[in-house]
């Protein structure tokens, strides 16, 4: 059966606030289809409606096509890149740092350059912007509890040094939590912030098509002050840089030309 798609980008662009034109079209129509099947609907139509109705379907609903996963250090080994970046490009350079974690899912990305940026005592202009088109996950990274599971790839000195476990949850401490503050913000409709030193923006661009992809390239180097860092995702090289103004530094690391 034919599902109406056009319906349902409207629908929901409309009712939830997700405007889904941008996102590559093959893939999400998959996941629309699977999601719908999951709670039942025979149609888009119908599927509306159930989701109007039921906020856990709702919710489901927006999982599934956002795609929250994430982990602490994500690609250990570029991080490590990272760490070195920032110690010998950005810290010789600048004496106070502005940093944000765009599609940041439930925090792990932040909280992870959180233990870095205390581990070299780096001093903030502000706290580490982590922002997300999703809210529940953002309510996630704000309480910054988390379980064994996603603690996984966690060393555990930084485990134990950063996180107080309570009933087999673990709580992220205060003195990393305060660093971070949460925000919703869509990287595709919503106005970007400025003057940024870092920019990690990490699997995400993936599920874009490739002129919003473009786009979204083109304001992360406007966010960025010259000579700023671009730290982007594993599977996520930058076709030709130099159109947006970066240069390639490492693999996954770009700067903003002075
Ligand atoms: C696969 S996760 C990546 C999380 C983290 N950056 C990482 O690499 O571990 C993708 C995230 O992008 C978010 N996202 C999807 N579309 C978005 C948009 N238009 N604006 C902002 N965030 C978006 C999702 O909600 C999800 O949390």
């Amino acid at each position: 059966m034919e599902l109406n798609y056009d319906f349902f980008y409207q629908w929901t662009t409309k009712n939830l606030k997700l405007n889904l034109d941008g996102y590559k079209e093959t893939q999400l129509q998959r996941r629309i289809a699977t999601s719908m099947k999951n709670a039942g609907a025979e149609s888009l139509e119908e599927y509306a409606v159930v989701i109007e109705k039921n906020p856990e379907a709702k919710q489901k609903f927006l999982d599934y096509i956002t795609i929250n996963v994430t982990d602490f250090f994500r690609n250990k080994d570029i991080f490590e890149e990272f760490e070195d970046q920032l110690v010998n490009e950005l810290l010789v350079k600048f004496p106070s740092l502005k940093i944000w974690s765009a599609a940041c899912s439930t925090g792990a990305e932040a909280y992870s350059i959180a233990m870095i940026l205390a581990k070299h005592n780096v001093k903030l202009q502000n706290k580490i912007l982590a922002t997300d088109i999703d809210e529940t996950i953002l309510q996630k990274g704000r309480d910054g509890i988390y379980n064994e599971y996603e603690l996984k790839n966690l060393e555990y000195n930084l485990r134990d040094k950063y996180f107080q476990e309570s009933k087999g949850k673990y709580h992220v401490n205060n003195s990393i939590k305060r660093t971070v503050e949460f925000k919703r913000h869509d990287l595709i409709s919503d106005a970007y912030p400025k003057n940024y030193h870092v920019i990690v923006c990490r699997n995400v661009m993936i599920y874009f098509k490739n002129d919003v992809k473009n786009e979204i390239y083109r304001k992360i180097s406007e966010a960025l002050v010259p000579g700023g860092l671009y730290f982007a995702g594993a599977t996520e090289t930058i076709y030709n840089p130099a159109q947006y103004n970066l240069k390639k530094l490492t693999p996954f690391i770009y700067q903003k030309d002075a």
